[in-house]
């Protein structure tokens, strides 16, 4: 089937769901703020809920807020899903996720208007808090998704400003009663915008995804012996802030030295009392370590933690760290990543396979089902900010790729095709 998408339409509707939260960044771009679960993320759902009832389409929701919408169908046969998240971080631009969930809408209206049978049914969905920077671990509803987390310990979590998880889902009305883990679909592909600036600076239109590098998020807390910042002589502190700083300088020592693609960020600092003239308290802080290969990761884990043990020593300070996350690295499956490379070389559109330097619902997906992601372009590789931009031809030129693959891996039988 050749079927053209509606690219308007997606433009649309991601402009109309990106007026919610809507926030203007520093240079004055145009993004938004959703964090998973706040009123904002609550009413991005219902509108995109209505879009998919306006569709006619089966709705479930499951118990952690993930929501499914599948075209109804006769056969019963798992469906082709497609999807993304609605959630952002608080300095989130337009795409970031919602151009899967929009684009997997716009696929399943225009393969519904068309009128064409497919051999099963394509569904989008949206997963709840894949960017986890409210509620830790990112991917957090396609995990339970695929039956890597209970309901039960999704609810008990805690966000990063106290709430509960499951009050928090209670009140946007978005606890569910589908069974969890949720059915394992025939296959499953997710669009996304690249997030980084391999496809610009090299100008290829489509990253056929390979694959999701390895996450490791840890919460280090340093507590030591808050004074007076005039008269406490330096060699008799104990200061938790002049550890984050060494610290912090010999992660970028030790993530230089391995070289790429291993990358370590310190993204969240608190400093208590985070007063001039006062030597903290305390200083909590997270750690985000990447790498394509688990064994680097694991030696590097290793690593920062002798590190923080070490510099905490020196400066006579208790340690404190948390897990917050840890995914190995997944390697998505052959069959899909070929029939992405072969859509998007049939739309003369130029076609790279690349790894995934951020984490993504597939990624959690693929331990169920065949899966894999298409990438288009970031304008300057720049996102997680509202200066996220990817030009309107690219946007549709994804969806279009998108709507090819499901429409493919609809008539695909994977035993077959091995
Ligand atoms: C989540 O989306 C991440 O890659 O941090
Ligand atoms: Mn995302
Ligand atoms: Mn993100």
């Amino acid at each position: 089937m050749n079927l053209a998408v509606n690219g308007e339409r997606l433009l649309q509707r991601l402009e109309e769901l990106a007026e919610i939260g809507a926030i203007v960044g520093a240079d004055g771009d145009r993004g938004s703020a959703r964090l998973a679960l706040t009123a904002e993320d609550g009413q991005g759902r219902d509108l995109v809920v209505k879009w998919m009832r306006d569709l006619g389409l089966d709705i479930s929701i499951d118990g952690v807020g993930n929501v499914i919408a599948t075209m109804p169908h006769p056969s019963g046969l798992s469906p082709v899903m497609t999807g993304s998240h609605i959630d952002t971080v608080a300095t989130g631009g337009r795409f970031d996720g919602n151009l899967g969930v929009l684009a997997g809408l716009e696929v399943i209206e225009s393969v519904m208007s068309a009128g064409d049978e497919l051999d099963r049914p394509l569904a989008v969905g949206f997963f709840t808090d894949e960017e986890g920077a409210r509620f830790p671990p990112d991917m957090l509803g396609s995990l339970v998704y695929a039956g890597g987390m209970t309901v039960e310990e999704a609810l008990d979590i805690r966000a990063v400003d106290g709430a509960r998880f499951g009050d928090e889902l209670e009140s946007i009305g978005y606890a569910g009663g589908a069974p969890s883990p949720g059915p394992a679909p025939h296959a499953f592909v997710e669009l996304h915008i690249e997030q980084g600036p391999v496809l610009e600076v090299e100008d290829i239109k489509i990253g056929a995804v390979t694959g999701v590098q390895g996450i490791s998020w840890t919460k280090v807390t340093l507590r030591g012996q808050s004074n007076h910042a005039g008269t406490t002589p330096m060699s008799m502190r104990k200061d938790p802030a002049a550890a984050l700083f060494t610290i912090g300088a010999e992660l970028q020592r030790i993530v230089e030295r391995i070289g790429e693609p291993q990358v370590g960020t310190i993204g969240r600092v608190e400093l208590v009392p985070n007063l001039v003239n006062v030597v903290p308290a305390s200083a909590t802080f997270t750690v985000d370590v990447r790498h394509t290969d688990d064994e680097t990761l694991i030696n590097v884990e290793r690593e920062v933690a002798a590190l923080i043990e070490e510099v905490a020593a020196q400066h006579g300070l208790l340690v404190e760290t948390e897990s917050l996350a840890r995914f190995a690295p997944v390697v998505f499956d052959d069959r899909v990543v070929e029939i992405v490379e072969r859509s998007a070389q049939q739309r003369e559109l130029s076609v790279k396979r690349m790894p995934s330097g951020a984490g993504h619902d597939a990624q959690m997906l693929a331990r169920v089902c065949p899966s894999a992601m298409v990438f288009t372009p970031s304008v300057r590789g720049i996102s997680h900010n509202p200066a996220e931009i990817t030009a309107d031809e690219d946007l549709i030129a994804g969806c279009q790729v998108l709507c090819d693959v499901m429409l493919e891996l609809a008539g695909t039988t994977f035993e077959e095709a091995k």
